[in-house]
């Protein structure tokens, strides 16, 4: 493989060496291009972009659209206005239930969204559903392989459904939902789809077009970018007509006493003063994502992850979450060990400077569902290596002794 790690100031930092950092679900590393990228903009550009007539703040506004173009450029966005800047997926996913939920959903509709969905996708959905008298409907999976069949699809998405909310990638099983199948059951019921890309985008090619996808949420610090810096996509036909989320500075045409109108896309959604160097620093981990290529992500996130699954097969009382095949994971797999609470996992791995997450990973009722509430998550990304995953996978053989059992 490829050694990306140089480029991670993390890796090679003294208290980070020999670490095996298995968490990249909850958030990646940040390469040296990232964070040159923020110092640059602060050096160099800094400034309130939108609002100075001085060459500084052109510049900086500059800077801040540029980075709009780059990403809506890299998910295939039909214009740079379709891209509004947030602080993460779940105020995207926020903003859309807030304002085309709250504007739509009527009393008697259905909002389906899939089981599998982190709480940033139902807990938004279940305020619409109570404040309307609208229904929240849940797509199930099959519990072995984490698949949406086409009869739940076809049971659970029909004339009363008005939005579909359901996750590209789950941030537990790892499997990918066929979005294009589900939006063209929405579309067909009339529905909109909201899509949950927070575990996608740094994995796989995401095209928003070739989904049809209406709306579309992630997160830069899944993919190497900074936190507090998320992007929700939306079909421009939406968005126009949907009212603001936050109101405040920038984000109107005119204001009186009683009254305000709204600027046009994407100002609209961009109350305050923006994540300039956010969304910069997101400009360029895209960058460097795209110079690495998914051909090699994808490819290199699923071998591992196969590593992952294949060795933990062989090793008595444990037990992989979702499907038998490691191509099917985006890197994650989230596993149990018989008699060994997960939190127990985590803290014995972490003696061995292993990160990984434990818990129930903000999607409680998957574990419900599955009757596995809490669980222990390994999640490996481009710059993770088979020789980290054969030393977890002999100190996972371990855990069980380690907490006194016998066999
Ligand atoms: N949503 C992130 C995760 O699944 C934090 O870990």
């Amino acid at each position: 493989m490829t050694d990306f790690r140089s480029d991670f100031p993390f890796f090679s930092n003294e208290k980070n060496k020999g670490l095996i950092y298995f968490d990249n679900a909850a958030t990646t590393q940040r390469p040296h291009q990232v964070i040159d990228a923020i110092r640059h903009f602060y050096e160099e550009n800094n400034a309130n972009p939108l609002r100075g007539l001085y060459d500084l703040s052109v510049r900086a506004t500059e800077a801040y659209e540029n980075a709009r173009h780059t990403v809506a450029r890299f998910i295939n966005a039909a214009e740079d206005c379709e891209v509004i800047f947030t602080r993460n997926a779940s105020e995207s996913l926020n903003l859309i239930a807030y304002t085309y939920g709250m504007t739509n959903i009527r009393e008697g509709d259905e909002i389906a969204v899939s089981i599998m969905e982190h709480h940033s996708n139902i807990l938004p959905w279940q305020m619409v559903t109570k404040a309307k008298g609208a229904k929240l409907v849940y797509l199930e999976c099959d519990r072995e392989s984490g698949v949406i069949s086409d009869e739940e699809i076809a049971a659970k998405i029909g004339s009363r459904t008005k939005i579909v909310a359901v996750a590209h990638v789950s941030n537990v099983l790892g499997i990918t939902n066929d979005i294009e199948k589900i939006a063209k059951a929405a579309h067909k019921a009339g529905a909109v789809v909201v899509v949950d890309g927070a575990q996608a985008v740094p994995h796989i090619k995401t095209d928003v077009r070739a989904l049809d996808a209406d709306f579309y949420a992630f997160s830069a610090h899944k993919l190497t970018g900074p936190t507090g810096c998320g992007v929700l996509y939306g079909k421009k036909s939406l968005l126009e007509n949907m009212p603001p989320f936050l109101r405040g500075g920038e984000m109107i045409e005119y204001v009186t006493r009683e009254e305000a109108t709204w600027a046009p896309l994407p100002a609209k959604f961009e109350a305050g003063t923006v994540n300039a160097g956010g969304a910069v620093a997101l400009e360029a981990a895209v960058k460097y994502i795209e110079s690495i290529g998914f051909d090699y992500i994808t490819k290199h996130d699923n071998s591992l992850a196969s590593r992952l699954i294949e060795g933990m097969k062989k090793i008595p009382h444990v037990s992989v979450i979702g499907n038998s095949d490691g191509n099917r994971h985006c890197g994650i797999v989230t596993f149990t060990i018989d008699g060994v609470h997960p939190h127990d996992i985590a803290t014995v791995l972490d003696t061995e400077r292993i990160a990984i997450r434990a818990g129930h990973h903000c999607a409680q009722p998957l574990g419900s569902y599955l009757g596995v509430p809490a669980t222990a998550r390994a999640s490996v990304y481009f710059y993770n290596t088979e020789e980290e995953v054969d030393v977890f996978l002999s100190k996972v053989k371990n855990i069980r002794s380690w907490m006194g059992f016998k066999d």
